[in-house]
This record gives C-alpha cells, structure tokens and sequence, in this order.
C-alpha cells in the first residue's frame, strides 16, 4: 500500500517557512515583496487560481496586486502594463495568468516579462538556464513537485522517471528538473506508442496529462513513486489524472488530488517571489 503525499501539510510548512523569511527580509530591508498578478478575461478556473494565489501572498506577508482586465484588451495595452511593471521597482513578481484570450500572443507576451521578475519561469531566458542544467527560476507546479520528492526523501539519482505530459508549464520543465538531479528521463505524449509499456518502467511516474483516472495499475510498476498533477472536474468533483484506488495498493508513494501537487504549486510561487525579490533587491 502506498504512502500518501501530503502536499496540503506540505505546503504548510514551506508557506510557514516562506512567512518567516518574508517578515525576516521586511524587517532588514524595509522594502515589501510584491507580486503581480495581470488576468486578462474572466475565465472561472483562471480567477478562482487568482484568488488563491492572492490569500496565499496575503498570509505570507507578501503584498499582491491583482491587474483584471476584460478580454477584448488589445495586445499594446498588455504589452504597455507589462513594460511599466517591468520598470516599477517596487514590483518584484509579475504572472500573466494563462489561458489568455485567442486574439493575443502568449508566448511573445510572457516574453515580454523581465527575466527577473518572471516568477513562472516562462521566459525563453529561464527556460534556457533550466534546460541548460542552471535552474533558477522554474515554473511552480514542477518546481512543487521536486520539493514533495525532496519532502518524502525518493531517491531521484540513477531512477528511471517517466513524465506523461510535455506541455512547457508542466511536462518539459518537469523532465529537466529530474534530469538536474540525475534520474534517466523518458517524456511521453499523445503520440507515444505502447504508453502503458513505457510508465510500467518507471520508479517515478509523474502524470499531466488532463485526462481523469487515466492510469490505473496496468501503467504502474509495484513500488513506484506515482505523482499526479492532473486537475479535472467530472460532475463536479476534482479528479487526478491517476485512477486512484487502482493504483494505491502497490504503488509505494502517490499523491491525492486534491491535496496533493496542487497546494505545492501555489506555495512555490511564494518561493519564487522571494527569489526575484532577493535578485532585485540584491540581498
Ligand atoms: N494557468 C494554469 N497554471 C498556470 C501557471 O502555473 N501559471 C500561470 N501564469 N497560469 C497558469
């Protein structure tokens, strides 16, 4: 029977930790971290995550700002909010929160981001330090993912990891990172043939897939570590992308969902504003 990760108590500790060291830093810099949030449109999921994002700044300390614009904002304006809060230096994270409406460019948007205030990790720049083996700043839910490895104590180094899913906000950051810390590193996708054959290799096997319930005990291997990062809702009811009671006897660590990757993520943006509020601030 698997060890549950509890992502939720998790998530709690290092949003404790990150509450200290925000109070720490206000105290001896007397300049308060700031993220930015800019939210274009008003997609339902999209503003709930805004939300959390902004009680979460709230109780670390960390002063947030969300930016809510209509859908219709043409790319000049995003382009033009995104330019004053690259130059306001009282800002120190910015997040373009995605999707983002059809009419406009993501990627040429996000990469209008300073580098040092890309608290995503979206920017050609930060993507290039991680796939170069210099991870710095790296997106949230990966980044989350490795500290709940790094939490339990599963051993990356020498261990055949399988992602499913290869999307830049999940998928490839995820890879690079446990490539970083030496596992053998398999990504698969939609395309991949004999995908069942490929996860049962895995001693880690990392699911973003978006499809709920997909991987059930015929993908896994007895005594893998199974991470489930997929958010789905069926008749309204959050679920994983890994059929859960199937795979909990004989995995040896798995995540729930909720409660799992999802608190992780929103704990590592925190992480992530200190870290470009140190570069900035130069402490
Ligand atoms: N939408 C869904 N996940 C994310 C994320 O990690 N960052 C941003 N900016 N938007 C998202």
């Amino acid at each position: 029977m698997a060890q549950l990760m509890d992502g939720k108590q998790t998530a709690i500790a290092l949003r404790e930790q990150i509450k200290i060291q925000t109070s720490e830093l206000i105290a001896k810099y007397h300049i308060i971290p700031h993220l930015v949030v800019l939210l274009i449109g008003d997609n339902a999921a999209s503003m709930s995550y805004v939300r959390g994002k902004e009680l979460a700044c709230q109780k670390a300390g960390i002063k947030s700002t969300i930016i809510k614009k209509e859908d219709t904002t043409s790319q000049a304006e995003v382009l033009e909010i995104i330019h004053q809060l690259n130059q306001d230096s009282n800002v120190h994270g910015i997040l373009l929160q995605l999707p983002i409406p059809k009419h406009l460019n993501s990627d040429f948007i996000i990469n209008q981001i300073s580098p040092s205030k890309d608290v995503d990790g979206f920017t050609w720049t930060n993507v290039a330090k991680l796939s170069n083996g210099f991870p710095h700043l790296v997106p949230c839910t990966p980044l989350g993912v490795m500290r709940l490895l790094q939490t339990y104590q599963v051993r990356i180094l020498g261990k055949r990891a399988v992602v499913i899913g290869r999307s830049q906000i999940v998928g490839k950051p995820m890879a690079a990172l446990l490539l970083k810390d030496h596992a053998t590193v398999t990504i698969c996708h939609s395309k991949t043939a004999d995908l069942r054959a490929v996860c049962k290799e895995a001693d880690i096997l990392i699911a973003a897939i978006g499809v709920p319930n997909m991987i059930d005990s015929s993908y896994v291997k007895i005594g893998a570590t199974v991470i489930d990062v997929g958010i789905s809702k069926v008749d309204g009811v959050i679920k994983g992308d890994v059929d859960y009671d199937s795979v909990f006897p004989i995995a040896a660590y798995l995540t729930p969902v909720p409660g799992g990757v999802g608190p992780m993520t929103i704990a590592c943006l925190l992480e992530n504003t200190l870290t470009c509020y140190r570069d900035l601030v130069g402490v």
